[in-house]
């Protein structure tokens, strides 16, 4: 069925993270075909879309986000027919199909960060990318004092040809991951290439990587910052590195590609920028919407949920938008456990101790997990949900070192200290990254790693997945799983209007709104049980005791 113009601003999409998800032949990693083959279980969610983590070929240095070939399927996940029968599968069950568009960098084995190698300085291969002579006499020392996300220097000198120390090239993220000159037409021009060419294949829509780093300003580059230990984005457009004002260029040229197909193409930006700016990327002449990560780091608090839902509803109007709504991603500590651990646990601290710093209170923080997850689906906008969410899955907080794979763990580099100075640098675990989110999918606890693949996984499932797995819960009443499809087929139904209207409540730990055809949503954060109003009840997180709303609990009424 062909969908209209508009139909993502009250989207619910599900993130696949395609290694994780289903693994069709047995080698331990998910692919394409376990995707076609889990359809039905994706048609049973009422989902409007999915979107697909990088599934493009990759040396896997940041799993699947250092891109080898934009125009792609990694052999080890399936072939570009393989890709075309999902996107089929996907669209007969009317699931639209987003793909995750990585414009910021690409792996260094990409072909033409390979051809940059091996070009001598000032050429054409090298501008694609970001070269640069070092500082100092043998130009030894980096060109900048800039860092990256995931090591402690933006730079990495290369090797010439002849064995020589050569040029340094940028990267924001790991080595491994060259930054793209955004200012070279032939690079623009390549991702036009790109969003045509998964558009022609029927993709409706792209996720965009670190959509507000592509711009730089280069004059500015060799500014040395002493003593950088983060990045502190300047928030009007004028940074160094982040959220410029050029960078809109780009996307108003993307919006043209977007609009040459019917219905238009949709897009999503991933910027870690203030609320204000983010929209900017989210402008109808742009992207149309941005991720809206408020949520992803606050606490299960009542008065913070209020403000974080007007601000971000008023901001997308303004925009012409429509607001997005996050939980869960592959990149962050999973809901369910973020809910559950006692208020101000370092969350890093947390994962580096396998989970013994604080103790996680896993029913707390599965119904303060349910109960959001109701709150978020009954807002206006488009709704963002993780795979493995809607299964009730905690993070796994304890997988051995030597099993991790993510850069943060491989990267993070602290100042060695000898009597009070800086005596250089040791790679020291600081963090423990984002494995923890992404261990694959338990599909059926009889089998082995719980039917995710044949034997094994790429990450190790713990033992208590089991208990999560899909055939536990399928049809089980009480189970997440079934809230989840309960609440996102009555949402279907209802998502009519985008307004809101805030209803007082005599608590202020219980938030209560309608939308204009009476549904009502009624979440109480931490409170005494709280007396509901008349109304039909259709759906709550948690049994409703005595017509009273218990602590950690979201109930949908139809007044
Ligand atoms: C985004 C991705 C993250 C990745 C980074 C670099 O933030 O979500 O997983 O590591 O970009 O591409």
């Amino acid at each position: 069925m062909k969908k209209s113009a508009d139909w993502w601003r009250q989207a619910a999409i599900y993130q696949i993270y395609p290694r994780s998800f289903k693994d069709s032949d047995g080698d331990g990693l998910g692919d394409i075909k376990g995707i076609t083959s889990k359809v039905d279980y994706l048609k049973s969610l009422s989902l409007d879309a999915v979107w697909l983590s990088p599934f493009y070929p990759s040396a896997l240095a940041d799993g699947g986000y250092d891109v080898a070939d934009y125009r792609n399927v990694d052999p080890r996940l399936g072939t570009l027919k393989d890709f075309d029968k999902m996107v089929k599968a996907l669209h007969d069950a009317d699931i639209s199909v987003f793909v995750d568009i990585v414009p910021n960098h690409s792996s260094d084995q990409h072909a033409w960060f390979q051809e940059a190698l091996k070009s001598p300085s000032g050429s054409k291969a090298r501008d694609r990318y970001i070269f640069r002579d070092g500082r100092g006499k043998n130009g030894e020392l980096p060109p900048s004092d800039e860092i990256s996300h995931f090591a402690p220097s933006a730079w990495t000198r290369t090797k010439n040809p002849d064995g020589t120390p050569g040029q340094w090239y940028m990267h924001l993220f790991a080595p491994e991951q060259p930054d793209f000159n955004w200012d070279n037409r032939e690079v623009q021009l390549d991702f036009l290439k790109t969003l045509r060419f998964w558009a022609d294949r029927g993709v409706d829509g792209f996720r965009v990587d670190v959509a507000h780093a592509l711009k730089k300003d280069f004059k500015r580059l060799h500014i040395a910052k002493k003593n950088m230990s983060g990045f502190e984005i300047v928030q009007n457009g004028t940074d160094i590195l982040f959220d410029r004002n050029d960078v809109h260029e780009i996307y108003r040229e993307w919006r043209k590609v977007f609009n040459e197909y019917d219905p238009p193409r949709v897009a999503v930006a991933e910027a870690y920028v203030q609320a204000k700016r983010r929209m900017l990327y989210a402008r109808p002449d742009e992207l149309g919407q941005a991720f809206n990560f408020d949520l992803l780091g606050a606490d299960f608090d009542a008065a913070k949920f209020k403000k974080t839902i007007t601000d971000n509803l008023r901001l997308a109007k303004s925009e012409g938008s429509s607001s997005t709504w996050v939980l869960d991603n592959h990149d962050r500590v999973r809901h369910a456990t973020r809910y559950g651990l006692p208020k101000g646990t370092n969350l890093i601290q947390w994962l580096l101790s396998d989970g013994k710093s604080a103790k996680l209170d896993r029913k707390l923080g599965a119904a303060r997990a349910n109960a959001a997850t109701m709150l978020l689906l009954s807002l206006p906008g488009c709704t963002y949900l993780y795979q493995g969410e809607e299964l009730g899955l905690f993070e796994v907080e304890d997988i051995p070192q030597q099993d991790l794979q993510d850069p943060t763990w491989f990267r993070n580099v602290v100042p060695q200290m000898v009597k009070g100075k800086v005596s250089g640098l040791a790679l020291i675990h600081t963090e423990k990254g984002r494995d923890g989110c992404r261990v694959p999918l338990p599909w059926e606890s009889r089998k082995k790693s719980f039917g995710f693949g044949k034997e094994k996984s790429h990450l190790p499932q713990p033992e208590w997945f089991k208990d999560f797995a899909v055939d536990r819960q399928d049809g089980v009443k009480g189970s997440t799983l079934t809230l989840y499809r309960s609440a996102l087929a009555l949402r279907k139904q209802l998502q009519t209007s985008e307004e809101l209207r805030w209803i007082a409540t005599s608590s202020n730990q219980v938030l209560h709104f309608t939308r204009p055809n009476g549904w009502q949503c009624i979440t109480n954060f931490n409170g005494k049980p709280y007396k509901l109003p008349k109304g039909e009840i259709l759906l709550s997180s948690a049994p409703i005791v005595a017509g009273k709303l218990p602590a950690n609990t979201t109930v949908w009424l139809k007044a």
